[in-house]
């Protein structure tokens, strides 16, 4: 009889919750640690190691964690096992757990998005590299968009991963006319009807900030904020952008970041969103970094642009309740540091934090 209530109990419970997290644990997460771009052969690999000092509980790979450019997925899966091979990710990997999404040059093109002819089979290679023998619910629906959530209540943790490849609508390209401000070679739609992240994620998005967290990170492999230099970014899709900052004001969402790869630098954008102070922390560079590209415009940037080595560290202090945001440099030291507190983080300043 006990056991029959509880299970009732139990039921009537996750009916009140509009949506779950595919992926649940009760381990609490003091310190995520991130990075992308990665070249696993023939570069410097040290920044594995100055990660895995910091002794993160979380390592999330942003993208272009091998660089595939490929149709051939022979040739893919050899790129990835030269990345298994490399003795500082082999060892990080053993360390603490690991969660993935692509970019282009590992979905398999550089800046490709729904036409590339291989996302299905380079989507199985991905899952069987990054999730071996596991049946996630995204190895069993098209794209690679997840979301995780860690903690006990109070202390609960939701990252959600996007993924801004597999639906993505090509972009124009404009002249290639590049000066010291304007590296890449597009600009912004005005054409509301190309997505990024395409309908079905959209509405997935939707219902996955209405499960109950205490902090959300939003994992995209591209910038979201940062978007003069004309490399690729949400600001070339401005009403898709508009539609994330609009989805972040129904939603109400307190104390959430975004955290993005794929430059060449590290740099901590910012910019508000009627009262609520949006952060977009990049982080890109694990074996290669550019020293012209961070020269470029980013009006949003906080603090200084990092053009070495770098991977992005993420304290979560419960207690003080605040984010210490970190770019770490190839001996693990801080290149830049910034404190965000909690209540900074909210739309409505007046309400008080849960
Ligand atoms: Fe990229």
């Amino acid at each position: 009889m006990k056991k029959n209530l509880l299970m009732y109990l139990a039921l009537l419970t996750a009916g009140c919750s509009s949506s779950q997290s595919d992926f649940q644990s009760p381990q609490e997460i003091k310190r995520l640690a991130f990075g992308s771009c990665c070249k696993p052969r023939n570069y410097p690999q040290n920044m594995f190691s100055a990660i895995e000092k910091r002794q993160p509980d979380l390592f999330l790979m942003l993208g272009d964690n091998i660089y595939g450019d490929t149709e051939d997925m022979n040739l893919l899966k050899e790129k990835y096992q030269e990345l298994a091979e490399t003795p500082g990710f082999a060892s990080l990997r053993r360390s603490c757990p690991l969660l993935a999404i692509w970019d282009d040059h590992d979905y398999g093109v550089n800046d490709g998005g729904r036409h590339y002819p291989k996302k299905q089979q380079s989507e199985r290679i991905f899952l069987d590299f990054f999730e071996p023998g596991q049946q996630s619910p995204r190895s069993r629906r098209p794209g690679l968009y997840t979301s995780h959530l860690y903690g006990p209540v109070g202390r609960r943790i939701q990252i959600i991963v996007l993924d801004c490849r597999y639906f993505r609508d090509e972009l124009p390209k404009t002249e290639w006319d590049h000066t010291k401000d304007y590296v890449g070679w597009y600009e912004a739609t005005m054409n509301p009807e190309l997505t990024l992240l395409g309908e079905r994620q959209w509405q997935w998005l939707d219902r996955q900030l209405s499960v109950p967290a205490d902090v959300r990170i939003i994992v995209s492999s591209i910038q979201v904020l940062a978007h003069e230099k004309g490399m690729e970014n949400w600001g070339h899709y401005p009403h898709e952008r508009q539609r994330l900052f609009g989805l972040l004001k129904k939603h109400q969402v307190r104390n959430t970041l975004a955290l993005s790869g794929d430059v060449h630098f590290a740099e901590i954008s910012k910019k508000n969103i009627g009262a609520y102070p949006f952060y977009d922390f990049t982080s890109s560079g694990l074996t290669h970094t550019s020293k012209s590209w961070p020269l470029a415009k980013n009006h949003y940037r906080v603090g200084k642009a990092v053009d070495q080595l770098n991977a992005g560290i993420i304290d979560i202090d419960w207690q003080a309740r605040r984010f210490i945001l970190r770019i770490i440099d190839k001996d693990s030291q801080d290149a830049e540091v910034h404190e965000i507190p909690f209540d900074e983080l909210q739309f409505s300043k007046s309400e008080p934090s849960p």
